[in-house]
């Protein structure tokens, strides 16, 4: 875990500047929050003191597919368009390599740890059985460095995910890849599939993920112009905060979105001098499975010249939705199907906020025609941008109404300066987990208090946002709530997090445990 920020109370600075506490904020609600639960378990809320053993051995159930897969996580040297860049991966491949799966297949996965840290895989998005889920001192021991371990579970639901380390910042690494369930039963109708891994990169330029997170912590956040992009500190005032969904298309809705000052943006692991090229030919109707692996950028997509229909959001069906552009967050999926027109065209994957280090952009060919330069910039991207968030739901991925059967409370606290972040008064360790019973209908009235956008990610379950949209990650702006649903069907201890990893380890975390 993170060094323990010191937990301040008071505000220093009379500018209540858009990296600074605005309501709510996380430093004086923790102190009160802190004394009170001094009565708490420790270890309870997940720090890993918890011991598991190895996991009992599971065997498909009878006609049940195996699918066996195994994973090395090692040390590489990655060349980035010119660029030797050391950092770690899986089977040594920026992304590492794709698990593909049917739906109720039963998936092994053995992971060998030849790195030189502890690490774990989180399935993310995957409904799956507690013990495979990959958080240390939650549901497994953290693996140590030259052991093995073996991951067996069923995938119950078709869609697009991904998986990564649940261990300190490493997600900012190169580890990460793509997950695909497929579902036996779905036409395809489609002529290709292509897979579109979003990521930040600055692992091996210089720095490590674990060296930005100790300077955001020793600086109190980016120094100024870092990931903020410039953008005018006044803009929150013509936010209308209680309608979010309803705000004039153009304003740029995640006013601060990320920390970290990256140099490169990443598609399918290549930087835009050496792009990815996608080929098919012209009329086909590609799927495109979007995937933001990144740890601290919201992306703006758009396909130079091509319109997109959405179709999934997170795994689950939408009512399609056409596009220029769509938003992602970190640890969001989109699918979308586009016919692709004669030519060559810019798939073009924009930082959120973020002056430099220039975008993402992997080439679409059909035909004949010279790349696109690296700061292609499809008219898309600058017109209405789609908020994943305002899909409307397929009827078939709806939950069955029904009334909540219990309610709580969740707050994203936290400030830059200093860098902490926290959930309900404090921060992942020192808060209360919150707890369901198995079958209730749990609303969590989750409340963003800070001045930051936050990716709000659940695992083991999907929830309903109101509107009925199934999601397991979603954006949250900054002062925005969304009263989400879950069916508590997989007992178990679970996390929710933002999805920013330098703030989920900072401590922007809490437990969802199921009582007994
Ligand atoms: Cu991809 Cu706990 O997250
Ligand atoms: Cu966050």
């Amino acid at each position: 875990m993170a060094t323990d920020p010191t937990v301040k109370g008071t505000m220093t600075s009379p500018l209540l500047s858009r990296r600074n506490i605005l309501l709510g904020g996380f430093g004086i609600a923790a102190t009160a929050t802190v004394a009170a639960c001094t009565t708490s378990v420790p270890g309870k809320a997940g720090m890993p003191s918890r011991t598991f053993g190895a996991p009992a051995p599971l065997s498909p159930s009878p006609g049940q597919r195996l699918v066996e897969k195994t994973l090395v996580a090692k040390p590489v040297s990655l060349d980035l368009g010119g660029r030797t860049v050391s950092t770690w991966a899986y089977d040594g491949k920026l992304p590492g390599p794709l698990v593909r799966a049917s739906s109720g297949d039963f998936l092994r996965v053995s992971l060998d740890n030849q790195l030189p840290a502890d690490t774990t895989i989180h399935w993310h998005g995957i409904r799956l059985r507690n013990a495979a889920d990959g958080v240390p001192g939650l549901t497994q021991d953290p693996i140590s460095s030259g052991t093995k371990y073996v991951y067996e579970f069923t995938a119950p639901d078709p869609g697009t995910y991904f998986f990564h380390p649940h261990v300190g910042v490493q997600l900012d690494r190169g580890l990460y890849a793509p997950m695909i369930i497929d579902d036996p039963n779905e036409a395809g109708d489609y002529d290709a599939e292509w897979i579109v891994v979003l990521d930040d990169w600055i692992d091996g330029t210089g720095t490590t993920p674990d060296d930005v997170l100790k300077k955001l912590i020793a600086d109190g956040g980016p120094a100024s112009g870092g990931g903020m992009g410039g953008m005018d500190h006044g803009s929150m005032g013509g936010m209308d905060h209680g309608s979010m969904g309803g705000m004039s298309m153009g304003t740029p809705p995640w006013v601060d979105a990320g920390d970290v000052t990256y140099p490169f943006f990443l598609i399918n692991g290549k930087p835009p001098t050496d792009p990815d090229v996608l080929t098919a030919k012209p009329g086909q109707r590609v799927r495109l499975r979007v995937i933001n692996a990144a740890s601290d950028t919201i992306f703006t997509v758009a396909l130079g010249g091509h319109r997109l229909t959405i179709t999934d959001s997170d795994g689950h069906a939408v009512e399609p939705t056409e596009a220029g552009a769509f938003y992602i967050g970190m640890g969001e999926r989109y699918d979308a199907i586009v016919t692709l027109g004669d030519g060559v065209f810019p798939l073009v994957a924009r930082p959120f906020g973020k002056t430099s280090g220039g975008q993402a952009i992997a080439v679409v060919r059909t035909g004949s025609g010279s790349a696109p330069g690296v700061d292609a910039a499809p008219a898309d991207l600058s017109g209405q941008v789609l908020i994943g968030s305002q899909l409307r739901p397929a009827e078939s991925a709806k939950l069955p109404d029904r009334a909540p059967d219990a309610t709580v409370d969740l707050a994203l606290q936290g400030s830059m300066k200093p860098y902490q972040w926290g959930m309900n008064g404090a921060k992942f360790g020192e808060n209360e987990p919150l707890t369901v019973k198995a079958g209730q209908r749990l609303r969590i009235n989750a409340t963003n208090q800070t001045m930051m956008t936050h990716p709000l990610h659940l695992h083991g379950h999907t929830f309903a946002l109101p509107s009925g949209l199934r999601k397991d990650t979603v954006l949250m702006a900054p002062m925005q709530s969304f009263a989400i649903d879950l069916d508590a069907d997989n007992a178990g201890d679970w996390m929710i997090h933002c999805h920013n990893i330098y703030h989920a380890e900072a401590g922007m975390m809490i437990a969802l445990e199921y009582a007994t």
